[in-house]
């Protein structure tokens, strides 16, 4: 595959990206919190861990079927949402919606996307989970709910871990603000990349659609978007609310403290997902590798466990697994291959990543990626099989 030889790695796939979206578009998807350290620490942990190879084990078939949540998927990863992610690629959830169908993986679509459930479902198949922004309105959080189940999203995703909106320096320095102001500035950036331009005009204006039923958008004031205005930041119980309104599987995503798992739990949580937001919300965050052991711990062996942040690799996709997840989701990944190469660029990602995990699993000398727990080098060079949580 041509692909194979222009983008070899996700850094090609970045480097491409970063030449073909405005740079204020660049700098809201790439940008981190703080300093950035969060996301600095991710990448330093998962590049720290060590797997041992097997040798002498003859062929070895990589299966990468996973199931998650009562359903199965072709490998251990997915699409984290991404709030307006139609920004940053015309039509990005769409041409996101299509590969997650194709590959048979989940797609997760933000509550805060750049269109709607109804108008992704007929790209998604049945792969499509639903990320909730909490309503703080019952009546718009029940209608919200039910759009979704009615468009086939069978998975709810509750984000625990954006209680305010973040201060990203990033962003600031390029003055994006929200909702955005079209500055010279801004319009000069966006002429320089014609791809994306072009592609843009064809598309309704970009904000996030779902909160268009119940509200004018052009109404809700300079400020603050439609959405924003609308949303509340939850409590637990909120989420004994969300779960009594939710027939379906309920994933917590956020959590980093061992010390929440059991409530979370108690409180009817079907799965947790790790996550430090991409590094995104809080600088001092710790990185999602180095929580999972004890997440683990807390969770015993059987409660899902999702974890994402910084994964480039199928290489850091068995870290994480090494470390107690089951199942790997990334969003930047997704969008330094839609903004090289569009639907070709997605498609790659999975690729890369599909390639990267039979490879290695080879090389591991084992058939599922879970497998991969027993081969953690300082374990083993301490002379005790790794079990999660140690
Ligand atoms: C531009 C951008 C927007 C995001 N928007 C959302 C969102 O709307 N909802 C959400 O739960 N997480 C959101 N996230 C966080 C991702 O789902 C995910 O947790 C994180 O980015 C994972 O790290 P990675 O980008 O390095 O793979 C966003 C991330 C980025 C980069």
């Amino acid at each position: 595959m041509e692909l194979d030889y222009r983008f070899p790695a996700m850094s090609d796939l970045k480097a491409r990206a970063r030449r073909r979206v405005p740079r204020y578009i660049w700098e809201y998807l790439d940008s981190a919190e703080g300093n950035e350290g969060a996301r600095a620490r991710a990448e330093a942990a998962l590049d720290a861990v060590e797997l041992m190879p097997d040798i002498l084990r003859g062929p070895v078939e990589a299966d990468l079927g996973t199931t998650l949540l009562g359903r199965r998927y072709a490998a251990p990863f997915g699409i984290a949402p991404v709030g307006m992610s139609g920004a940053f690629w015309p039509d990005a959830e769409a041409i996101l919606a299509r590969t997650a169908r194709a590959a048979e993986i989940p797609f997760c679509l933000s509550t805060v996307a750049a269109t709607t459930p109804e108008e992704i479902a007929p790209h998604l198949g049945t792969q499509g989970w639903f990320q909730l922004y909490p309503s703080g309105d019952d009546a718009i959080r029940r209608d919200m709910l039910a759009r979704a189940k009615e468009a086939g999203f069978h998975t709810l995703v509750l984000t625990v871990d954006v209680p305010l909106l973040s201060w990203r320096a990033r962003e600031k320095r390029v003055r994006l603000k929200n909702p955005m102001a079209l500055t010279p500035a801004i319009l000069l950036q966006s002429a320089l990349r014609p791809a994306w331009a072009l592609g843009q005009l064809k598309r309704p204006a970009l904000r996030p659609r779902i909160f268009d039923k119940y509200a004018d958008p052009s109404a809700a004031g300079t400020e603050k978007h439609v959405g924003l205005a609308l949303r509340v930041i939850p409590d637990w119980a909120y989420l004994e609310t969300l779960r009594a309104e939710w027939e379906g599987p309920l994933v917590i995503k956020g959590v980093l403290d061992p010390g929440h798992v059991e409530r979370l739990v108690a409180a009817g949580a079907d799965a947790i997902w790790v996550s430090n937001h991409g590094g995104r919300q809080f600088e001092a965050a710790p990185a999602p590798l180095s929580a999972l052991p004890a997440i683990r711990e807390a969770a015993g062996p059987n409660l899902p466990i999702l974890c994402d942040g910084s994964v480039r690799s199928g290489t850091d996709i068995l870290r994480l697994i090494a470390h107690g997840a089951d199942f790997v989701m990334l969003a930047r990944a997704f969008h330094y291959g839609l903004g090289a190469a569009g639907a070709a660029g997605a498609a790659h990602v999975v690729r890369l990543l599909s390639e990267g995990l039979k490879l290695d699993m080879s090389q591991l000398g084992i058939s599922t990626p879970g497998a991969v727990r027993g081969r953690l080098t300082a374990p083993l060079r301490q002379g005790r099989p790794f079990t999660p949580g140690q």
